[in-house]
């Protein structure tokens, strides 16, 4: 049996592909997402530079490739994401001539292009990430050009503008690190204010990109009771475990220049040894205890990606790392700890 036979009583449980997944390409691929899991989100292609790269021109064909794989093999589909400071196309914020653009024009860009896709994908995805990482750690707003042009109600305006595309859609607000009190009481305040004018939102999205000794899990599990105290169900959301160090001040330049550095950074270039892989699967069962624990507050977990292979962890702080974050390996073989959460899921 798989995870979603077990979690999936409770909530759904997902993974994001990416465009050689989705598009059915990668047989292993679609073996583990069809027996394993019921949702899938896009890592990358419906994000706005993906599917809007020049005003006016939308180019759905690998989201709507997801949006049929989706289909073909029985998987609830989240919208990832339609405001972001990242992954966001140039021309988003500037005129013909260069200049920042009003705060007109750029409501009127975000406004269109919510609507624009969120129309194209009605009635096939369940939920949006509407708005992703807009607080910052110490609890303001990210100082994103939305932010700076349009003022902090560019999140209320999103949302609306994504209900009134398809108001059958959940709508979700997406971030990293909240297990952090600053960042998960501004979280709040927002769900809170956006409830009390009557916009829709359904759930906080926890990205939980963590590591074996990040976040605190008390402080981890502290947020998930906050968020479902605002009336919103949790989500995680973007699930993975970096098992490598990061050290402060590294810099791609100085990591090539500098072997030892490098080293330092990538200690198992080889394989992962296994005290290592023992702190990861405990780590991941430690996870799952606390979802497992929180179930009724929840309701999706979705690890960010399927094998090790494609994990942007590999490529993150530096390229071409060899990281160990996710359930399968390079070669797609499943971990032991898959069938050790199915144990801890079934309380056995
Ligand atoms: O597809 C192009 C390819 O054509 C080109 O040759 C190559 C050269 O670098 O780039 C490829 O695009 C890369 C893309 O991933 C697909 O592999 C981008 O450079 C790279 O920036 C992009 O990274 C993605 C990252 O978001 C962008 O910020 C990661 O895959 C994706 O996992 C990551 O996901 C984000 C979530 O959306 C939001 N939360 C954080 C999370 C991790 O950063």
């Amino acid at each position: 049996q798989g995870l979603k036979d077990v979690i999936g009583k409770d909530m759904l449980i997902g993974v994001a592909l990416n465009k050689w997944q989705s598009s059915g390409g990668v047989p292993e691929a679609t073996a583990i997402v069809r027996k394993h899991f019921n949702s899938v989100v896009a890592e990358n292609c419906m994000k706005s530079e993906n599917l809007q790269p020049r005003e006016g021109k939308f180019y759905f064909d690998a989201a709507d490739s997801l949006v049929a794989f989706a289909r073909d093999n029985n998987q609830t589909l989240t919208g990832h994401c339609l405001v972001w400071h990242s992954q966001v196309p140039r021309w988003f914020f500037k005129d013909k001539a260069g200049r920042t653009v009003t705060r007109d024009v750029l409501v009127g860009r975000m406004r269109r292009h919510i609507k624009k896709v969120v129309g194209h994908f009605k009635g096939k995805v369940r939920g949006w990430d509407v708005v992703n990482e807009a607080i910052e750690d110490d609890g303001s707003f990210r100082k994103s050009p939305f932010y700076s042009i349009i003022g902090e109600d560019f999140i209320e305006i999103a949302f609306r503008a994504a209900h009134e595309a398809d108001p059958g859609a959940e709508l979700y607000y997406n971030d990293y690190s909240l297990s952090n009190p600053a960042k998960r009481d501004a979280v709040c305040r927002l769900v809170r204010r956006l409830k009390s004018k009557g916009v829709r939102i359904d759930a906080v999205g926890m990205q939980s990109h963590n590591g074996l000794d990040y976040p605190d899990l008390s402080a981890y599990e502290a947020s998930i009771d906050s968020f479902a105290a605002c009336g919103v169900k949790v989500m995680v959301t973007e699930l993975d475990l970096n098992v490598l160090p990061s050290p402060k001040g590294f810099s791609g330049a100085r990591i090539e220049q500098d072997f030892e550095y490098h080293k330092r950074l990538n200690p198992y270039p080889e394989a992962l040894p296994d005290s290592i892989y023992r702190k990861f699967e405990q780590r991941y069962l430690e996870l799952f205890s606390i979802y497992r624990r929180h179930r009724h507050q929840m309701s999706r977990i979705t690890l960010w990606g399927i094998s090790d292979r494609d994990s942007w962890l590999n490529d993150f702080p530096v390229h071409g790392r060899t990281n160990y974050s996710l359930f399968f390996d390079r070669n797609y073989a499943e971990k032991p700890v898959v069938s050790k959460i199915i144990e801890l899921w079934e309380g056995r």
